[in-house]
């Protein structure tokens, strides 16, 4: 079996519920391989909700034979972290993400540096929250490095708006591609 596909059948194998496709995970698996390109690479996830997409993170920096850790922020409000914390715990991978509890827009202004390699956007789809997001971000990516993002699609407007106006107005990013039924990611340029 290919690591993906182990990552994959151990959360179905543990029960965690993913709010994402299997294609959206594999997205993000491939995504997170591209991203790891130094040795300690900064991932960070916003909305781990049951750890489903943080665990698929882990397994491709561990198939890259990287070091670091998945930096995953909830706020909780979904979801009851406790649970999270046991499936991260169950799925083997606990000791490569980080789950931080907190609002996320708060964390990324406080805790990160300007050298982001891939920050995967899946916590609140209002316009406002994920405009904030963005604007939040587009300084503390690496040249290179990469946003994604779920729920670009009709059922949450909010998203594609806030992506959309993100895109016209920031000229540093490539243009981003819509991958799968409702994933996005584009990459900073690095020249
Ligand atoms: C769509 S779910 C994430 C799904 C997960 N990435 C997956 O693929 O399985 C969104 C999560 O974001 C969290 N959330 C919502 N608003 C937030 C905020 N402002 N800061 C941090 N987390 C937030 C919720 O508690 C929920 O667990």
């Amino acid at each position: 079996m290919d690591p993906f596909d182990r990552a994959y059948a151990a959360i179905q194998e543990h029960g965690i519920c993913a709010r994402s496709s299997k294609s959206e995970l594999w997205s993000l698996y491939k995504l997170t391989k591209l991203a790891c390109k130094y040795e300690f690479p900064l991932i960070i996830e916003l909305g781990t909700f049951a750890g489903a997409s943080s665990i698929i993170m882990a397994q491709a920096l561990k198939h890259c034979n990287r070091g670091g850790k998945i930096l995953s922020v909830d706020n909780g409000s979904e979801i009851d972290l406790d649970v999270t914390k046991a499936n991260l715990e169950k799925s083997g991978f606990s000791s490569r993400i980080d789950l931080i509890e907190s609002g996320d827009n708060e964390y990324l202004i406080s805790c990160i540096p300007d050298t982001i390699d891939l920050i995967y956007i899946d916590s609140r789809h209002t316009y406002n929250h994920v405009s904030e997001t963005l604007e939040i971000v587009t300084q503390k990516v690496r040249a290179g490095g990469i946003i994604a993002g779920h729920d670009y699609c009709p059922v949450e407007p909010g998203v594609v708006r806030a992506v959309e106006e993100w895109k016209f107005r920031c000229k540093d990013y490539l243009v981003g591609w819509a991958l799968d039924e409702s994933f996005w990611w584009t990459m900073k340029r690095w020249w």
